[in-house]
């Protein structure tokens, strides 16, 4: 069977690298018809606008056709049908299915029973890798290099899967790591384990000023409000930080500061008119870099 992307220790350094390099390419002539001829699935089973949008996009100027739909309730998962099913039955209609999904592990277990490959575009609180492809290109564009850079994760490292991807991605270009979170969000143990077994060191801090002058990604996050159990926890930590203009006066020049979006109150309007605010750019990335994933996925780069 083909590859699937599921996580993004799915891809070696070097699948991430050539994602990165075809990207570059797809930025520069936006269409190209080399998946005429194929169907491939977007099914959403959770809200998107970004990836789902890039992602049909990408389909279309690669030449080849899109199904799909973006709420499960107007299929017969609302009659009770099962992932499985779902699954078995699109994969003998298309080429590749991209699925976002609420549960941690569907998308792994949706690999395991389709017929053809499968994206993972986002399942739960676990993964999100073609957003970390996006994010490594927005930091190679922005920093010129991927490796020995200082990557300041903020927000919601609990919940918040862009983290978890991308700091597993990061891992092969020797970073270093600051997590600033308040207690309720903190890194994941199993992340912090990754990176101690492989010697990368990290530093956590409730501050978001502690570290916001000497790193050279300011990797901000929202906070996961649909993975609380509790909404009292949610009131609480919703609004722990935000980023405004004025704080950025003795960050490094070359600083940027990433998001995945949407945002809601994390970083203020004010901040998208400095030199150092990049996630509107970044998330246009995300389509030249689902070009890249797509057309890697399907066997033609
Ligand atoms: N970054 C991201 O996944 O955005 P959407 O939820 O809008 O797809």
């Amino acid at each position: 069977m083909s590859k699937s992307l599921i996580s993004i220790q799915d891809f070696s350094k070097e699948e991430i690298l050539h994602v990165l390099e075809t990207a570059k390419e797809f930025e520069k002539n936006r269409t190209q018809d080399i998946l005429a001829g194929k169907v491939i699935a977007c099914i959403f089973f959770e809200p998107s606008t970004r990836t789902r949008l890039s992602f049909e996009t990408a389909v279309n100027r690669l030449g080849a056709k899109v199904i799909g739909f973006s709420d499960a309730s107007n299929t017969s998962v609302s009659k009770g049908e099962t992932l499985k099913d779902t699954i078995k039955m699109v994969s003998n209609y298309v080429d590749l299915i991209i699925m976002r999904h609420p549960l941690e592990g569907s998308s792994r277990y949706a690999s395991e029973v389709s017929s053809v490959p499968v994206i993972n575009a986002g399942d739960g609180a676990n993964q999100h890798p073609s957003q970390t492809l996006l994010d490594l290109y927005s930091i190679m564009q922005t920093q010129g290099r991927l490796d020995h850079l200082k990557i300041n994760m903020v927000g919601d490292l609990k919940y918040g899967r862009t983290t978890h991807s991308l700091l597993q991605a990061m891992s092969h270009f020797s970073p270093e790591f600051v997590f600033t979170a308040p207690e309720e969000l903190k890194m994941p143990v199993e992340y912090k384990d990754f990176l101690k077994k492989k010697g990368i060191r990290y530093t956590e801090t409730t501050s978001l000023e502690d570290h916001l002058n000497d790193c050279d990604i300011l990797y901000m996050t929202r906070v996961q409000q649909e993975r609380f159990t509790d909404p009292m926890e949610y009131e609480r930590v919703k609004d722990v930080y935000r980023l405004e203009a004025s704080m950025l006066g003795n960050v490094k020049e070359n600083m940027k500061i990433l998001h995945p979006l949407p945002r809601v109150s994390e970083i203020d309007q004010d901040v998208d008119d400095t030199p150092y605010a990049y996630y509107f750019k970044q998330a246009e990335n995300g389509l030249y870099v689902r070009m890249a994933i797509i057309s890697y996925l399907m066997g033609y780069r």
